[in-house]
Formats: C-alpha cells, sequence, structure tokens
C-alpha cells in the first residue's frame, strides 16, 4: 500500500456491490484511497465473500449482539482503529450510527443513497420515486451526518424514468450509476481531505 493513500474500511448490511465497485477502482496504484477493510453488521452479508476472495481484511460485528447502539458503534469503532482506518464508505449499511460515532468521524464518513437527495431520504426510494411520478430519479454520495441521509452531497447521477419503469427496473439502471459515481465521489473526497478544502460540490 503506498503511504500516500487512504486508508478506507467499506461497511456493508448485504450484497456488497457498491463495495465491489470501490475495491475494482483501488485495485489502481494510482486510485487515492485503498479499500483496506470491509465490515459487516449481518453474518449472512454476500459482500463478505467477495472481499475475503481479493484478499481484503473483514470483521463481522452483529449488531445483534449489542445492547444499544453506542455499544455496537463502540465495537465498530475497535475494529476501525485497529486497523488504522482513515476513513470509511457506507454501502448499503442498513444500520443508524450514534450521533457521537458520525461526529468522531465528521468529513471522513461518506455514504451513497439511491435518490437525488433531499429528494425520498429513508427506504423504498426507487417505489417511491415512480409513485411521485418524477421524470428524473439517481444516486448522491453525501458525507454522512447525525441526520438521517441529510449531509452534504459530493457527486449525483441522474436516470430518466421510463413510462414501463417498475421499482426493480428503476433500481437496475440506478445501481449502475451508483458503481459509476461512488469511487469517483471517495476519490474527490479524499483529495479534498487532504487540500484541506470542502469536497461537496453544492
Ligand atoms: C444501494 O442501492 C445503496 O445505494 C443503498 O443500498 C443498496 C446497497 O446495494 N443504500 P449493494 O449492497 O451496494 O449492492
Amino acid at each position: 500500500m503506498s503511504a500516500a493513500r487512504v486508508s478506507t474500511a467499506v461497511l456493508i448490511s448485504g450484497r456488497g456491490s457498491n463495495m465491489q465497485a470501490l475495491v475494482e477502482a483501488a485495485a489502481d496504484p494510482h486510485f487515492p484511497a485503498s479499500i483496506d477493510l470491509v465490515i459487516a453488521n449481518r453474518p449472512d452479508a454476500a459482500g463478505l465473500a467477495y472481499a475475503q476472495a481479493h484478499g481484503i481484511r473483514t470483521a463481522l460485528v452483529e449488531h445483534r449482539n449489542f445492547a444499544s447502539r453506542e455499544a455496537f458503534d463502540a465495537a465498530l469503532q475497535a475494529q476501525l482503529s485497529s486497523h488504522h482506518v482513515e476513513f470509511i464508505c457506507l454501502a448499503g449499511f442498513m444500520r443508524v450510527l450514534t450521533a457521537d460515532f458520525v461526529a468522531a468521524w465528521a468529513g471522513r464518513i461518506i455514504n451513497i443513497h439511491p435518490s437525488l437527495l433531499p429528494d425520498f431520504k429513508g427506504l423504498d426510494t426507487h417505489a417511491r420515486a415512480l409513485a411521485a411520478k418524477v421524470g428524473e430519479h439517481g444516486c448522491s454520495v453525501h458525507h454522512v451526518t447525525a441526520g438521517l441521509d441529510e449531509g452534504e452531497v459530493i457527486m449525483q447521477a441522474r436516470v430518466a424514468v421510463l413510462a414501463d419503469d417498475t421499482p426493480a427496473t428503476l433500481a437496475a439502471r440506478v445501481l449502475r450509476e451508483e458503481h459509476r459515481i461512488y469511487p469517483l465521489a471517495l476519490a474527490k473526497a479524499v483529495r479534498a481531505l487532504a487540500s484541506g478544502a470542502p469536497s461537496a460540490s453544492g
């Protein structure tokens, strides 16, 4: 690992296709972040197998083993500290982190959300976009703050909503854009951090 690369952990709960896109991008030694750890909160997270097969260290921190969000976040922090992680990407991570944890990582934790924020925060974004009859939908990479899906947007991608779209067809088109922009947004965020400038484009 090049000393100049920012050591990054990806936190997942399931499939992990965005994590995979980040790993593929970071295979380029010029990419400014290295994916050094994948943490899942569920033992059945399919992305764990991909990470292990690619020689990436993995950790399982099962939320159901902890009595409180604080205890779960402390266990997460212990893993991050012991692996000397400098930056966190949430990628389909289905746990709300405590305000204290988020504050400790302010500016160094980002998330991908399948909507054009600030529209459609929360779950079921594709079905809600279709129900609202929007002409455009998409995805956003944003800084993580204490408010759900509220942090500053770093990058977005748009897709046209088609007349015959179902939540599944729309989700598939948005997911392709997620895989394209998450590595770009991670690179932008870590470069901005290194230069001391804000990474959000407003
Ligand atoms: C993605 O659509 C992401 O935007 C959302 O959950 C999904 C996770 O997919 N937060 P994957 O695990 O990255 O394949």
